[in-house]
């Protein structure tokens, strides 16, 4: 499986798939790791596994069309089988979309359709929800929409600091995307034409 993967900041996600392809737990390889921020950590994480990257400049950032089409066509150009959203902060636009039909992933901190957004961790915990959790989905052209793939809770324990919640979303995402991306490695993930995601058992 080819992956592209999309990122802005720490890349701890970006992290979390490396060490599952390192560790031979996912059948995948990571392309092409793309940066909308060059000062993004992830960067370097990527750098330091042997990834090649693409940063967006300021010029290409202030320019969202042309920002997807560059990226669209670098992606298409390594033949990549899903583009991977891992705390990417822009839109994936619709050149990107039209490139790969169903084939965008990204990772959400909350059970959509719960606390969509920027602050979904921090939205839920103010919420007085009891069970928030982590998506990944398939990205269309609305934000934190699409299809679901799968979901994991996480429960809001009493006393449950902010700190403590954000700790055990990222705990469950390093876990849960690596897993998605394995099955699809398996070639296990199906939509049906409802558009609802089914999992085909294994073997
Ligand atoms: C994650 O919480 C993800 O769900 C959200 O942004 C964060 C990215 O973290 N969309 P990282 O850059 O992978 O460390």
């Amino acid at each position: 499986l080819k992956l592209g993967v999309l990122i802005s900041g720490e890349g701890s996600n970006l992290q979390a798939v490396i060490d599952r392809i390192e560790a031979g737990s996912l059948d995948a390889t990571i392309e092409l790791v793309v940066s909308s921020r060059p000062s993004a950590n992830g960067l370097k994480r990527a750098a330091k596994a042997g990834i090649q990257t693409l940063a967006l400049s300021p010029e290409l950032y202030t320019n969202p069309e042309v920002a997807d089409e560059v990226i669209a066509n670098q992606l298409l150009q390594r033949h990549v089988d899903y583009v991977v959203m891992a705390g990417y902060m822009r839109k994936v636009g619709p050149a990107i979309l039209a490139a790969f039909p169903n084939s965008v992933l990204n990772l959400h901190p909350a059970l959509l359709p719960s606390f969509p957004g920027a602050h979904a961790i921090e939205d839920a915990y103010l919420s007085g929800v009891k069970v928030t959790g982590v998506t990944v989905h398939i990205a269309n052209a609305e934000y934190d929409q699409g299809p679901i793939i799968a979901q994991e809770p996480v429960r809001i324990e009493e006393g449950m600091s902010l700190g403590e919640l954000e700790a055990a979303i990222h705990a469950v995402e390093h876990e849960l995307y690596p897993d998605v991306l394995q099955l699809l490695a398996e070639d296990r993930v199906r939509m049906d034409e409802l558009g609802v995601v089914h999992i085909l058992p294994a073997g």
